[in-house]
């Protein structure tokens, strides 16, 4: 697995604000998009192209436009919906699918309670978008998801990842294929409640209330 931490000062500058307790939901929602596109651009590197030809006014040339199959972006409900425009913004030929992630009380797992994703993945290149990565238990499980699909190239961006996190998802996807984690800043810990400090708070509340 690769781990990617996106060091830029725009995204620390911008990761400051949203951290704020102060900054209101409003500003919450639109920073965690403009983060997104900035950690969309670092997650899309290896996104595959095609070549084409074209004729500019001057003269015809080749270039290239992003590869069939599309990719597919899959933000994980309900905190990865405030990630998703930023990245159809830099990607709005990506197909979208979506996956409900949620905790069994009884069994501690994560089980999946809303999917709409194609049925067949192989071949597909599938970006998940999800803020917080703190036990990894629903970005492990989302990820299997994909890869039982037969997904082979998997990306996941999040803004903030707790180390402990960080380290189950390396664990659970060694020898897994192609799968990368993009980030906007490795955390100290986990506390025991299961937050990320200093984190930012539930991703989910501040951007949508606590409904
Ligand atoms: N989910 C959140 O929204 N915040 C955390 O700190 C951890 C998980």
């Amino acid at each position: 697995m690769r781990v990617h931490v996106a060091d830029h000062p725009l995204i620390t500058h911008k990761l400051t604000v949203l951290r704020d307790v102060k900054t209101p939901s409003p500003v919450f929602r639109s920073l965690v998009e403009e983060l997104m596109t900035l950690l969309a651009y670092e997650g899309t590197r290896g996104v595959r192209v095609e070549p084409v030809d074209i004729v500019t006014p001057v003269a015809p040339t080749t270039g290239v436009r992003i590869a069939d199959p599309k990719p597919l972006i899959v933000p994980i409900l309900r905190a990865g919906l405030g990630m998703l425009e930023g990245m159809v913004k830099l990607v709005p030929t990506a197909e979208v699918g979506f996956l409900g992630m949620a905790r069994n009380e009884e069994t501690l797992e994560p089980t999946t309670y809303a999917e709409r994703l194609p049925d067949d993945l192989s071949d597909r290149q599938c970006f998940v978008l999800d803020p917080m990565l703190a036990t990894g238990g629903s970005l492990i499980a989302a990820i299997e998801f994909l890869l039982k699909r037969g997904a082979t190239d998997v990306t996941a961006i999040c803004i903030l990842a707790a180390p402990e996190g960080l380290a189950a998802v390396e664990a659970a996807m060694e020898g897994r294929g192609e799968v990368t984690i993009v980030l906007g800043a490795v955390d100290e810990r986990l506390n025991e409640l299961g937050y990320i400090v200093p984190g930012l708070g539930d991703a989910g509340d501040r951007l949508y209330g606590t409904v």
